[in-house]
């Protein structure tokens, strides 16, 4: 690949003010705890007046309260805000949020990319925003007509026979998954005997999790040293005992599970089901169909894939592709096309193999209306383009960075992600977070760090396909000014930052062990 020059030598300064030693980072407090236009904000409760409001409402008329005497008798003290006050709230808090809409994001694992807005102005159309679940179906024909065309775009770019829409996240999605796995399983009559899942050692947390929470048990499989998995020790550890196997592909060190027919097979042959992890299917959506692959069940972020927004406003979306053997065991609702249009299957009598409802209604009509609206604007031959964008991507950061920085599987393609590990830094005695933090300085989200586990002090970074080359040129050029600073030993530009942030270093182990979750009203001296 041909390397801008600038790129080899770091980011040229010409032209620039640099600042460099420990005086240009000096700080001075300032009276108002605002770091120049950054403004500090204190909780709603902190700020709030009980007697103030932002809405002028006449009084109610007389009533007669029904409440029998159960009436509060002291006013609830909720904070109220004038409209101004309240704006200027929520608006500071939103600075604070850094966002795919304020740069690049290249968080590995977790794939932010830019969410079209062309799915947000569709998903507001009120025929879809303003709709209720427990309206009656003949009302709603429109929307349930977009549920099943987008079930039908999942179905054709996964090859598998059946989707199950309502599960709200890639871990509702695994649950979802393993639970129709274990109800084969006892339609098998091997309830008894097949209580183990396979789980390799890189696996996402939530596969071993959503496992143990269906009552199955954990059996590890090491990965080999190119950073996959061997159909050959997957084999070794299969037995009668064996329910399933859960793997990520393309996995999440970034690299595509070669062996995956061949474990498959073996999986297969041994009476077991594959659970496939897609978390990863926005590196080969349009390029490879997992049901061509051997896979039995496999969750899709929706929010990963297919662009609707992490979070936000609601649950998000993570609908389950099931194979021909899992199919019947699909939870409720689902959609049933008849005479009188499509139908909701609701009732366990219409699919008495079932595993019931995962969650109250049908799934998240806004992140539905938006990955629908991705589909369809990409066309079939933009969203394998957007596979090979994003795989595109990443490698071209990888081999930028490459001579710099340390890759734990050698230097070769990675698939939508990039990774690398904390062996360079190792002369330097700067960490993997000291790094990470320098580059909030900079201006960037940190990529992913010290995941996946497998690998020591890891950086795994996704920039996704939307991001153009000048943006990840502007990134790689940051990253090697701060790998060269590194190496130089300017150790004090990484071991305090990030130094320009609303906040420094925070004790983080302190923050998990002793999080403080509830606000206590500061007793007046
Ligand atoms: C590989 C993998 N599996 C599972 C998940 C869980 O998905 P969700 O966060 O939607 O529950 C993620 C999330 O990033 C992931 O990267």
């Amino acid at each position: 690949m041909n390397r801008p020059e600038r790129l080899t030598e770091g980011r040229p300064t010409q032209g620039r003010p640099t600042q460099t030693g420990e005086a240009a980072r000096s700080e001075i407090d300032t009276f108002t705890g605002n770091r120049a236009l950054a403004l500090e904000e204190g909780l709603i409760f902190e700020i709030g007046r009980a007697e103030v409001t932002g809405v002028d409402l006449d009084e109610p008329a007389p009533f007669t309260d029904r409440l029998g005497g159960l009436a509060r008798k002291a006013a609830l003290g909720l904070p109220g805000l004038s409209e101004p006050e309240a704006m200027r709230h929520y608006v500071r808090l939103s600075q604070k949020n850094y966002s795919i809409d304020a740069g690049l994001y290249p968080l590995g694992s977790c794939t932010m990319k830019h969410n079209p807005r062309l799915n947000e102005a569709l998903a507001r159309l009120p025929g879809f925003a303003d709709i209720h679940p427990l309206q009656p179906q003949s009302t709603v024909q429109g929307a349930l007509e977009l549920m099943e065309e987008l079930a039908r775009w999942l179905l054709a770019l996964t090859g598998m026979e059946a989707i199950a829409m309502s599960p709200k996240a890639g871990a509702h999605g695994e649950a979802c998954g393993m639970m129709a796995i274990k109800a084969a399983i006892a339609a098998k009559g091997e309830g008894a005997t097949r209580k183990i899942v396979l789980v390799p050692d890189s696996a996402h947390g939530t596969n071993p999790a959503s496992a143990t929470r269906i009552g199955f048990e954990i059996r590890s499989v090491p990965a080999r040293a190119d950073g996959t998995v061997d159909a050959a020790e997957v084999r070794r550890r299969l037995g009668p005992d064996v329910a399933a196997i859960m793997l990520t592909n393309p996995n999440t060190c970034g690299l595509f599970e070669k062996d995956i027919v061949a474990i498959a097979e073996v999986v297969h042959e041994a009476g077991a089901y594959f659970y496939c992890d897609g978390a990863n299917f926005n590196a080969i959506m349009g390029k490879a169909r997992p049901g061509d692959l051997g896979v039995d069940a496999m969750h899709i972020n929706l929010h990963k894939t297919f662009s609707t927004p992490h979070g936000g406003g609601g649950p998000g979306a993570g609908p389950v592709a099931l194979s021909a053997q899992l199919a019947p065991f699909a939870p409720l609702p689902f959609l049933r096309r008849d005479d009188n249009g499509l139908r909701l299957i609701e009732q366990a009598s219409e699919a008495p193999q079932s595993i019931g409802r995962m969650s109250a209604f049908h799934g998240q009509m806004g992140m539905f209306v938006r990955a629908l609206a991705y589909m369809l604007s990409h066309g079939a031959d933009g969203l394998r383009q957007a596979s090979e964008d994003a795989v595109l991507s990443a490698n071209y950061i990888r081999a930028s960075l490459a001579d710099l920085l340390s890759q734990p599987f050698g230097d070769k393609l990675c698939m939508h992600e990039a990774l690398f590990d904390d062996a360079w830094l190792k002369p330097t005695g700067l960490t993997t977070l000291d790094f990470a933090k320098a580059l909030i300085d900079e201006g960037y989200h940190p990529m992913t760090i010290y995941f996946p586990l497998v690998v020591h002090g890891a950086m795994l970074i996704e920039p996704t396909e939307s991001e153009s080359k000048a943006s990840l040129d502007l990134f790689i050029a940051t990253m090697r000014d701060l790998a060269f600073a590194a190496l130089r030993g300017e150790t004090e530009r990484f071991l305090a930052a990030p130094f320009h942030a609303p906040r420094r270093r925070l004790d983080e182990t302190g923050a998990a062990r002793r999080p403080i979750l509830k606000w206590t009203k500061p007793v007046a001296e």
